[in-house]
């Protein structure tokens, strides 16, 4: 008897796991949601990291985490390399980018616009990016190809956007992480006048509010983590948008971890199609309310309620699912 090929990956994200995705999704933000506020970082994100490899197992598919909890050594699950879902060896071969909880902080106080994050596409198509710092320069759709560049000091790419949208340089809103390393960045964003929305966390988020017009966000700016970088590129490929990043070494050790994973020009501006290429689907889940998603809530019978976007980058398709769960 002559075994069945496997389903081919492209038809397999067309077809199925782009609606399987919001499961993977959900399960973690709902795990996580029960540490809302309690203060505790690594037992909000350990929580939706569980839930969300067991909830891998459940598809049908042979993945690969690209991007996921660190290197083998320092996390236990969902590491880089590590096969997930239902038919491995058998199922079509899907790389995965993955967040499980995509602003601990911001879960374990409370805050707003935390999220279980996941992106896949086929093999080879997510760049496999270090957990290293990378500089993210985003702008939404409707503009000239080429209209920002990290190349361009702020306060060029600012008048750019400003001269295309046709109002002042003052009346951009940019987003930028609020830290230290962020000083000279906001000193420049102060003296155009721009608006500059200060997030404590959660820079994915932070880069797609400038495809939303309802955020007011035209730009985003800033350095923040890499793999966070390559998610928020999955959902601007299926969105619109502008985005440039470059990876940035604080030491010999986080070069040489970027040259194992393949990477040989340690100055490279990648763009859009250089870290989420071909088909892909990008999947979030509100963990807390925030700009995109609404976060987990629990109705008076217990029912939880659920908030997901789930989109994909050759059908330009955006679901936003809301999921009740009962027995939770
Ligand atoms: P965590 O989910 O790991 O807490 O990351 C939150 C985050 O704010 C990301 O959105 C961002 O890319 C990164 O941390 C910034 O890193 P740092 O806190 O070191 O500035």
């Amino acid at each position: 008897m002559t075994a069945t090929p496997p389903t081919p990956a492209s038809e397999v994200l067309d077809r199925v796991l782009v609606l399987e995705m919001v499961r993977v999704t959900e399960a973690a933000a709902i795990a996580a949601a029960k540490l809302i506020g309690r203060g505790d970082e690594k037992a909000a994100d350990h929580a939706a990291v569980e839930a969300m490899r067991k909830a891998f197992d459940e598809l049908y598919m042979d993945g690969t985490v690209v991007i996921g909890e660190g290197e083998r050594d320092e996390a236990p699950m969902l590491y880089i390399g590590e096969k997930v879902g239902g038919a491995i060896g058998r199922g079509p071969k899907i790389d995965i980018a993955l967040d499980p909880l995509e602003g601990t902080t911001i879960t374990a106080k409370a805050g707003p616009n935390s999220l279980a994050v996941l992106a896949a596409a086929e093999e080879g198509n997510l760049l496999n990016a270090p957990d290293v710092y990378m500089d993210k320069l985003a702008v939404g759709p409707g503009y000239p190809d080429g209209i920002i560049s990290l190349t361009k000091t702020p306060t060029e790419n600012v008048n750019a956007v400003a001269a295309a949208k046709g109002v002042k340089p003052s009346d951009i809103m940019v987003c930028v992480l609020d830290r230290p390393r962020h000083e000279e960045l906001i000193a420049e964003l102060r003296k155009i006048g721009c608006g500059i929305q200060l997030i404590p966390d959660g820079d994915v988020a932070g880069v797609i509010a400038t495809t939303n017009e309802d955020t007011g966000i035209d730009l985003y700016m800033g350095s923040g983590g890499a793999p966070e970088g390559v998610l928020a590129a999955a959902a601007l490929r299926c969105v619109g948008g502008q985005f440039n990043g470059r990876l940035l070494f604080r030491n010999d050790d986080e070069r040489a971890r970027a040259r194992k994973w393949g990477i040989t020009d340690l100055n490279k501006i990648y763009k859009l199609e250089e870290l989420a290429k071909g088909d892909c689907i990008f999947a979030a889940t509100g963990v807390t309310d925030g700009s995109l998603l609404d976060g987990v809530h629990r109705r008076k019978d217990g029912t939880l309620t659920t908030h997901t976007v789930v989109m994909r980058a050759s059908s330009g398709t955006v679901r936003w699912v809301k999921g009740e769960h009962r027995n939770k």
